[in-house]
């Protein structure tokens, strides 16, 4: 477990960098700017690591323009309609910045304010933990809220992140992690040809900005079934209104479970490598992201471009657009509650396919 110096803000700000390393070689790295992921090192059955997550090599690439990098994404991963929600009958206003949209909790994001950060070890699990306090406002959202994002790692290469938050006046809030994975490396092509398997029979289609309709969707005979491991890029591309709404895969799935407790969101497969990601959670959705809008234009890790579906994204989360859908699992906090989820990525491997 180490602690560097990350580099400086373009305002000069001191960043940090938390490397936690576990015995079988998985290691991740986080940065308090944005507490987003930077590294993340898992084996394949032969022992070899690689970084599976995109990103840049330094400070100044998160810093620029970026789709989340490994980013905390908050207060509200993806979007609200209008950037408008009533709550206790009064409306508010929020940052627009996706067309008329507010998108990831704004113009300055949590994926692009300084974190406070430590890390900390016990019984063998190394954690980094990062605070943050948004004040009252801020883009628009009410309440002065406390919220930690704690990322620990143990020696069955569990990457546990633990989501804490508290409010003081009543406010809307979903915070997730936008890792884009790529389990052949990243920088090793496209994720087309990786199996994915997401535990969820219904996904929510959307409208034109991408904002849920209400209808929760049975994928039963769409290209949205992943029920069983299914090659991503087998029906990507078929002619199905909202695949091409999408792009591709970027819509929010109705998590199977009974109860709130861990259950098994989404597992991912590279065939040649054998790397296996599962992703397990307590929240009631997931956004499938097959990275669309990626277009070589950011210049990641060792000068890679990454292109179009060279990433995808399974952000553990409440329904997209939730405070306008009082039908869908509420996203409100009040002063007194805690709000707390988890999400698990099991980082695993099989034997290479042949
Ligand atoms: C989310 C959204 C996508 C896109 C990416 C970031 O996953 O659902 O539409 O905005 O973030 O580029």
């Amino acid at each position: 477990m180490t602690t560097q110096d990350y580099g400086k803000t373009d305002k000069g700000e001191a960043i940090s960098l938390y490397t936690l390393r576990n015995r079988n070689g998985v290691e991740i790295a986080i940065t308090n700017y944005g507490a987003r992921v930077v590294t993340l090192k898992t084996p394949d059955a032969r022992g070899r690591l690689a970084d599976i997550a995109l990103g840049f090599d330094s400070l100044k690439g998160y810093e620029g323009p970026n789709p989340y990098f490994g980013a905390i994404v908050g207060r509200y991963g993806n979007r609200i309609a209008k950037g408008k929600f009533s709550l206790d009958g009064k409306e508010y206003t929020l940052a627009r910045n996706n067309g008329e949209n507010s998108l990831h909790g704004g113009l300055v994001g949590f994926d692009r304010v300084i974190w406070s950060g430590k890390t900390e070890e016990s019984n063998g699990v190394q954690k980094a933990i990062l605070t943050y306090t948004s004040k009252d406002g801020e883009e628009g959202y009410p309440g002065t809220l406390k919220v930690s994002v704690t990322y620990s790692l143990s020696n069955n290469d569990d990457i546990q992140i633990d989501y804490l938050a508290t409010t003081d006046k009543a406010t809307v809030l979903n915070i997730t992690n936008h890792t884009y994975f790529n389990l052949a490396g990243q920088g090793n092509g496209d994720i087309l040809s990786q199996v994915m398997q997401i535990n969820a029979d219904h996904f929510t289609p959307v409208d034109s900005g991408l904002i849920p309709t209400g209808e929760l969707k049975d994928v039963t005979g769409t290209p949205f079934d992943f029920r069983k491991p299914t090659v991503i890029g087998s029906r990507i591309n078929d002619k199905d209104e909202q695949l091409v709404l999408g792009k591709g895969y970027d819509h929010n799935y109705v998590l199977n479970r009974s109860g709130n407790g861990l259950v098994m969101a989404a597992k991912a497969v590279d065939p040649p490598s054998g790397r296996v990601l599962e992703v397990w959670t307590t929240e009631p959705g997931v956004q499938f992201y097959t990275g669309n809008f990626l277009d070589g234009s950011a210049v990641g890790k060792n000068a890679n471009n990454y292109a179009q579906r060279t990433g995808f994204c399974l952000e553990t989360q409440h329904y997209p657009d939730s405070p306008n859908h009082p039908e869908f699992p509420t996203t409100v906090l009040k002063p007194g509650e805690e709000y707390k989820t988890t999400t698990v990525w099991k980082m695993r491997f099989v034997e290479p396919a042949k």
